[in-house]
């Protein structure tokens, strides 16, 4: 399986997603100051995998510093965890898994048996943790979400599911969230094609996973975001799995930019679409998506491919990387790694259920 992430002996890598597909090149990452740049300028992308480097990128450094105090060593983690924040700010994981960390802090400043050492130690094991985690939790949200589309399909017939941006283990620490239901689906032998869209303007798509299909050798075409309507009348799609980078307490549902037109399209044609998340992914601070800030990006990123220019170079461009599809139209479910739940249910399940 691809890896966008390598962390061994408390060495950081990530694999320049900008270079997909011609060259698999990885960049060593040594402190926060290029966590920050290699997560704004996209090398590494996904919710999920953005999480995961902003705080391996935090261990990497604590573990080449030394601190003079617990409160020292608190107040410089905390100022880091807050600064990686400011580098892409739709995907909620980040501040999810920043939390994390500093709740343990504050909870460790408190115990006088800890040693600064033994703190610092710590706070690198939790960041390997979540890293850890995020695989075995996609491999959950794989097996809970192909289950599900199993048992709603008409007896006899393997899915056909359409997909929009990168999911898959480029996005994530391995497996992928909405691509991990299609391999799932793959492995038990019930998976009839996938369609993956372009996802312009950024090509995660076509640059991504289409790549990765290919190179897990996945039944698959790819179609121009504009194919999406008429892909869905001429030919059968038994559902429609996306990821997430925000989901709100009402399900309203933050992805990137054009999952908004695909869920106004499968409601119209009667084809259930499900959002495929880790738990890391819901914000239940904001009521509905109104409120979820939405990233916009330079122009130039819509303008040019890779250096080529696609329209007059000065032109106005509206470039916003994500948009929020209204809960009412996330008419399949939501998959986690607790389960498949209708997006009513989300607040309660969220909630009531006990952190795995
Ligand atoms: O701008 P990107 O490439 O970071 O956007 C990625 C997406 O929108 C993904 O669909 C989302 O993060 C889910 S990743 C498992």
């Amino acid at each position: 399986m691809l890896e966008a992430i390598k962390y061994n002996n408390r060495k950081l890598e990530v694999l320049d997603q900008l270079k997909l597909p011609h060259s698999c090149t990885y960049q060593g990452v040594t402190n926060v100051t290029q966590t920050w740049e290699v997560i704004r300028s996209m090398k590494v992308r996904g919710a999920p995998a953005i999480a995961n480097v902003a705080v391996l990128g935090v261990a990497v450094e604590l573990n080449e510093k030394d601190f003079n105090s617990k409160e020292q060593l608190y107040e410089v983690v905390k100022e880091q965890l807050e600064y990686l924040q400011t580098s892409r700010p739709t995907a909620i994981n980040l501040r999810n898994a920043a939390n994390r960390i500093i709740s343990l802090l504050s909870v460790q400043l408190q115990d006088n048996k800890l040693s600064v050492n033994d703190m610092k130690e710590r706070i690198i094991k939790e960041a390997e943790d979540i890293f850890r985690e995020c695989k075995m939790k996609n491999l959950a949200i794989g097996e809970h979400g192909a289950s599900h589309i199993i048992n709603h399909l008409s007896t006899g017939s393997q899915a056909t599911i359409l997909t929009h941006c990168n999911t898959g283990s480029l996005a994530t620490a391995g497996y992928g969230t909405a691509l991990g239901v299609i391999r799932s689906l793959h492995l038990r032998g019930m998976l009839a094609h996938v369609y993956c869209t372009e996802t312009r303007p950024y090509n995660q798509g076509a640059r991504l996973t289409a790549f990765e299909l290919m190179h897990d050798k996945i039944p698959s075409t790819l179609i121009c975001d504009s194919m999406v309507a008429a892909l869905m009348k001429s030919k059968e799609v038994s559902a429609v799995v996306v990821g997430a980078d925000r989901v709100v307490a009402n399900g309203d549902t933050a992805n990137k930019i054009g999952t908004y037109q695909i869920a106004v399209c499968a409601k119209y044609h009667k084809i259930p679409f499900y959002v495929a998340l880790p738990v890391s992914t819901v914000d239940l601070s904001l009521r509905d998506g109104g409120a979820i800030p939405i990233e916009e990006r330079p122009s130039v990123e819509m303008t040019y491919i890779q250096g080529v220019p696609l329209a007059p170079t000065d032109m106005n461009c509206w470039n916003p990387a994500f948009d929020v599809t209204p809960a009412e139209l996330i008419t399949g479910g939501i998959i986690t790694e607790r389960g498949v739940f209708k997006v009513q249910e989300l607040e309660k399940k969220i909630s009531t259920d006990k952190e795995d």
